[in-house]
């Protein structure tokens, strides 16, 4: 089966078989059948945060489940998502409830299942503070788990289901949403967008307002143009070794942690590195934002995959940092 409709990189790999679930109670039979059993399994939801460097030898799941449930609500809301949702029509439609949390969060591509395994996260606010519980079949245990929120082990761009690769199918995610709360507009341009906009009293929907102008304007599209958002993380390091990195180049943004460590932003530093806008055949990184890496057509995994790799050798080079790639890398196994 073809999967260039199911990554918006777009690359036209192959997997032996792809299995679409609309209904989680029955992953545990299909999970059963020996040819699948036997072999390797990836999750996909949209695939949004996926590079395929060469067909894949296994069983895709296509996580199509669909279902919004309310379990209770009054200052704050319990609500349980199927995995399959999409993220973005998730969002928007809690604002349409008057429920506050997600409003930085609004036009992240991607399902609801694949929000908490990395830890989506914008605009100064990650996905980990509204999330009570992830539900999930746990390959291993071969049960289904309810994973409470310590459990998940988040942190910038990550969680639990990165350390245990292939153990968990998340099935559906459990949000406490508040009726209201202290809005997070200091973050990246958002009060300047709201002050553009004339808004100075903002509710969460003018928030969502001010992030999706500003995403749109630094963004590319993965419906115009193949990419998988972010394709480095923002690298931590020690204090002391931003400080330094920021002496020798002027003007690198830094993000102190709060626990002697400082995210430094690996957007300037591709930039400076000079890949921003660069192109090999169909590869590039966005000249519209350097942490993207962009399919302007043709391009193969492989192609896609050395351009990145040059990017991060580049960036050793002139800063001796070490990018790490934000997507999950799927090679053949
Ligand atoms: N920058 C450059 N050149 C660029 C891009 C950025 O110099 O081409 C510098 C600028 O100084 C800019 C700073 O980097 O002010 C920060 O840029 P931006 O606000 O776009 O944020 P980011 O750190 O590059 C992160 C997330 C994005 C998220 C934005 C907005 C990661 C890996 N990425 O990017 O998430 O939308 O913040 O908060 O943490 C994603 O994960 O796919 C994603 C798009």
């Amino acid at each position: 089966a073809s999967l260039a409709h199911l990554n918006t990189l777009r690359v036209d790999a192959r997997a032996n078989l792809l299995a679409d679930i609309r209904d989680a109670a029955k992953l545990p039979e299909l999970l059963d059948f020996p040819a699948i059993r036997q072999g390797r399994l990836l999750v996909l939801g949209e695939g949004s945060n996926v590079l395929f460097t060469d067909d894949f030898h296994g069983t895709v799941l296509r996580m199509s489940t669909r279902g919004v449930q309310v379990e209770s609500d009054g200052d704050s809301a319990r609500i349980a998502v199927a995995a399959g949702e999409r993220w973005d029509d998730f969002v928007r439609w809690t604002l349409g409830q008057g429920y506050a949390g997600l409003e930085n969060l609004i036009l992240i591509p991607g399902t609801v299942g694949a929000a908490p395994i990395q830890n989506i996260g914008a605009y100064g606010c990650e996905v980990a503070e509204f999330i009570e519980s992830v539900e999930a079949w746990d390959l291993r245990e071969r049960r289904v788990v309810m994973l409470d929120h310590a459990t998940c082990a988040f942190a910038y761009r990550d969680s639990l289901f990165k350390h245990e690769p292939g153990r968990y199918i998340v099935t559906a995610v459990r949000f406490v949403l508040p009726r209201s709360r202290a809005l997070r507009t200091d973050y990246a341009g958002i009060d300047e967008e709201l002050a553009r906009m004339g808004v100075d009293k903002p509710a969460p929907f003018h928030v969502a307002e001010a992030v999706v102008r500003l995403r749109t304007r630094k963004l590319p599209d993965p419906a115009v143009i193949g990419n998988a958002g972010s394709f480095f993380k923002n690298p931590i390091v020690e204090a002391a070794t931003a400080e330094a990195l920021q002496r020798e180049h002027a003007g690198l943004p830094a993000w102190p942690q709060g626990d002697g460590r400082c995210k430094i932003s690996a957007g300037w530093m591709i930039e400076a590195a000079g890949f921003k806008g660069v192109r090999e055949g169909d590869a590039g990184i966005s000249n519209r934002h350097a942490l993207v890496l962009v399919n302007h057509g043709q391009a193969s995994g492989p192609q896609l995959w050395a351009l990145a790799q040059q990017v991060m050798a580049g960036v050793q080079a002139r800063f001796g940092v070490r990018l790490e790639p934000e997507p999950v890398v799927v090679g053949a196994g």
